[in-house]
């Protein structure tokens, strides 16, 4: 998919997210497991305030899992309630659910000194395009869940999902997301959404989004080209493109290495993760 974002957009996508989140206790935003910075933006903290907050870290079947333990560390150290998942495991939404209720714990408790009983906490799911945002409201609000249709007057041309789950209450959640944008302050958030086909941009050039992949692979996954591909990597990014171009058979007319074909097979192992669990943004990686 092919996103562009105009000051129009952003000025909407504010909007809507500032009506909807009058109506809700909780955020449960979406982050890239393998980007957890790039693929936020960071514009959502000050919207956000006076919420609850869940940071998901989707897509975890694709990250280095120890990676993934520190940056859920480092975001429940700032105040997040986090957690990593694979948005279309349906068997992880237990533990999704114990999350939410844990959560939510404090504000039932709220609730009921008020006297207040069963009122149910309402959630709304944001994040960037290609988080896993519609993956995740299907796989968790999917078989179980039961629209309460419109509600006139509190929540006007709103459609929520009710989620039955269990003993810890009611969970409604708003089932169209809050879409915030890539916030692209340098050229690294780019490169890093590129690789993860997060945005695909015709304007980017596949050859030098791989050659640029190859560099970070060179610099901390040597040893993948070997183990994927057979071939000890020379230093030169351009000749680890041929040496892969030869390795995976893309010639171009003339007998020459096709680098075009080379590159894109190469991005597509990465998105794909075939070339093993690889976190692009480590704990220490900061903007
Ligand atoms: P969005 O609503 O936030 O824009 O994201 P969406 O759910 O459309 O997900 C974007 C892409 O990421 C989809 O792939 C989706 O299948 C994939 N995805 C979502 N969650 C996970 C996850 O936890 N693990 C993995 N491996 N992939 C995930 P797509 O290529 O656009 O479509 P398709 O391959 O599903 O047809």
């Amino acid at each position: 998919m092919h996103f562009q974002w105009f000051p129009g957009h952003m000025t909407k996508a504010i909007r809507t997210m500032r009506e909807d989140l009058k109506l809700i206790d909780l955020i449960i935003e979406l982050a890239d497991a393998r980007i957890p910075i790039s693929s936020r933006n960071p514009e959502i903290d000050s919207l956000a305030q006076g919420k609850t907050r869940i940071l998901l870290l989707n897509k975890r079947d694709m990250a280095d899992p120890d990676a993934t333990t520190a940056w859920i560390r480092h975001f429940e150290e700032q105040g997040f309630y986090a957690m990593a998942i694979n948005a279309k495991k349906k068997n992880e939404i237990k533990s999704v659910s114990d999350l939410i209720a844990k959560a939510c714990r404090e504000k039932r408790e709220r609730d009921l000194k008020r006297g207040i009983k069963n009122r149910p906490v309402r959630a709304m799911i944001a994040g960037i395009p290609n988080v896993g945002k519609s993956t995740f409201i299907n796989t968790y609000a999917g078989r179980a869940s039961a629209k309460t249709g419109n509600k006139p007057g509190v929540t006007r041309g709103k459609q929520w999902i009710r989620l039955n789950k269990g003993a810890e209450g009611t969970v409604e959640l708003l089932d169209t997301p809050g879409i915030l944008w890539p916030k692209f302050e340098d050229q690294t958030v780019g490169l890093h959404l590129a690789w993860t086909g997060s945005i695909r941009d015709e304007l980017i050039v596949n050859t030098d989004l791989a050659l640029d992949l190859i560099e970070f692979l060179q610099e901390f996954y040597p040893d993948i080209f070997e183990k994927v591909y057979n071939f000890r990597p020379e230093e030169d990014s351009v000749r680890v493109l041929e040496q892969l171009a030869e390795a995976r058979g893309c010639v171009a007319k003339g007998g020459t290495p096709d680098l075009d074909r080379a590159a894109f097979l190469l991005l597509d192992d990465f998105r794909n993760a075939r070339l093993g669990l690889i976190t692009i943004e480590k704990e220490d990686f900061r903007r």
